[in-house]
């Protein structure tokens, strides 16, 4: 077959507005007209998408020297350079190798004790802004799942030693807030006036969050020099051994050299960030059907009693199981994943040129109508009987760059999720429990509903 060209439409106000209101729609009828499909995106190179398994299984599976993050990255200010999520070849190989122990296996189900209490603190404490857990209170879901979500990544990264939640919930909140759309999509506004504006006051956001990882920092090295601990093998009697700012400590590249404070600070930032706005989408979406779909919360509740309330078990339960799936196949909190091509390569048929970006729109493959009949229904059984291919599920990507969360993640879910309908009884409030879905909208890293999802609890 001969090599095809191809060029994005012209980004135009019309196509910008299409996007911003809906940009999982926006994806799905640019992939109508045939795959792959080019997108434009203002100020930042185009990209090449796919939305099909065999795309999908193509990019996932492309020699791993031919890719690498392309930049200038829309969330790069967020993130930094240094960031496992833009860096790349040995250096990044590296770092992931070094990280991901903390998150697999035996350390993550390590953690179910910890999720299973952030969820039941929130229940009983968690009086953030729109959240009222008293019986009749009302519950803004993405709000009280943020305060779970985060409580557990700083006990993931920090150790469970201290409890700087509280600092940390302020200036994680003002940081994600600052990040506003028109920062993330036009580089043209990131330039301080005088120390006023947008961009001034995300600067400012980004410099209180990196004080306060900054200190933990510098309590870890005085801990870890006063226990003589600088192996980290955790061995230290701290309540955080080997958790993932003792592994940052520990790297040491090629030439002996360990990471500087900017570096930490940018890696810290990038697991807090990644690692808790992510789920909490999630978990306000499931919570969302949960209590939507008539008689799916009974089910789910019928079935808890089998785990005994180990976090082990419920992570392991079907219904629940796929109700976290559907969930992700339905609403996919980062919507594209990106690569850029660092020599000629053809892909679909295409001839890729060195510098050029292709990705995957993932909500365009979880929506394939041959392989998910009547994909726009939230249908959980639908993953009760069958094995899905990494090719047709990709919430959490593929390949060498998957996400290093994927496995703390999907325990997250299941035992905040499982800890909530064993503890409290919510119900939706009408307009959500009858009205229109709400649509998914970009927000910073993660997407999220366009309106806040309430809940009254009623026991
Ligand atoms: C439901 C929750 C989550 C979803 C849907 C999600 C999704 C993703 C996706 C799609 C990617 C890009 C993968 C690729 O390029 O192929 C990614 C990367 C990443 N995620 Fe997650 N994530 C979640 C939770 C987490 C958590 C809890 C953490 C941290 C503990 C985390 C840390 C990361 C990191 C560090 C990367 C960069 C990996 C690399 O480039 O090597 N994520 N995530």
């Amino acid at each position: 077959m001969s090599a095809q060209r191809w060029a994005p439409p012209r980004w135009s106000l019309l196509h910008g507005a299409a996007a911003g209101h809906d940009f999982e729609g926006y994806l799905r009828r640019r992939a109508a007209r045939g795959d792959p499909f080019a997108v434009g995106f203002p100020g930042f190179p185009p990209v090449l998408f796919t939305g099909t398994s065999e795309g999908a299984r193509e990019l996932f599976r492309a020699p791993v020297e031919l890719l690498e993050p392309p930049r200038p990255n829309p969330i790069e200010p967020m993130v930094g350079a240094a960031s496992l999520i833009l860096s790349s070849g040995p250096r990044h190989r590296a770092d992931r190798a070094l990280l991901a122990p903390a998150l697999h296996g035996a350390r993550v189900r390590g953690l179910g004790e910890v999720i299973r209490e952030a969820t039941l603190l929130e229940i009983e404490k968690g009086c953030g802004p729109g959240v009222s857990w008293q019986v009749g209170g009302r519950i803004d879901a993405l709000a009280a799942s943020r305060a779970i979500t985060l409580r557990v990544i700083l006990a993931a990264v920090f150790g469970t030693g201290g409890d700087r939640r509280a600092e940390y919930a302020g200036a994680v909140t003002d940081f994600l807030a600052a990040f506003t759309t028109p920062l993330l999509v036009a580089p043209v506004l990131r330039r301080g006036m005088g120390g006023f504006g947008p961009w001034a006051r995300f600067v400012a956001a980004r410099e209180r969050l990196d004080r306060l990882i900054l200190a933990d920092v510098a309590r870890r090295r005085r801990v870890r020099s006063e226990t003589d601990d600088s192996t980290g093998d955790g061995v230290g009697g701290v309540g955080h051994g080997g958790d993932l700012l003792d592994l940052l400590l520990d790297i040491r590249y090629d030439d002996g050299s360990p990471l500087t404070d900017t570096e930490l600070c940018e890696q810290l930032r990038t697991l807090i960030v990644a690692g808790h706005e992510t789920t909490a989408t999630t978990l306000t979406w499931a919570l969302y059907h949960l209590h939507r779909e008539r008689g799916l919360r009974d089910r789910v509740v019928a079935e808890l009693p089998a785990a005994s309330g180990d976090p082990a078990e419920q992570a392991r339960l079907p219904l629940l199981d796929a109700v976290c799936q559907e969930t992700l196949r339905l609403h996919p909190p980062v919507p594209i994943v990106l690569r850029r091509i660092r020599q000629p390569w053809r892909w679909r048929g295409i001839d890729i040129a060195a510098g050029q970006t292709i990705g995957l729109a993932v909500g365009v493959l979880h929506g394939q109508p041959a392989t998910w009949p009547a994909p726009r229904l939230f249908h959980p059984d639908r993953f009760l009987d069958r094995k899905v291919s990494p090719f047709e599920f990709a919430p959490f990507g593929g390949g060498h760059r998957r996400c290093l969360g994927a496995t703390l993640a999907e325990y997250e879910l299941r035992v905040v999720l499982a800890t909530l309908l064993t503890g409290v009884r919510l119900r939706l409030e009408p307009g959500l429990a009858l009205g229109a879905r709400p649509r998914t909208v970009p927000r910073n890293l993660a997407t999220a509903p366009n309106r806040a999802i309430h809940f009254t609890r009623t026991q």
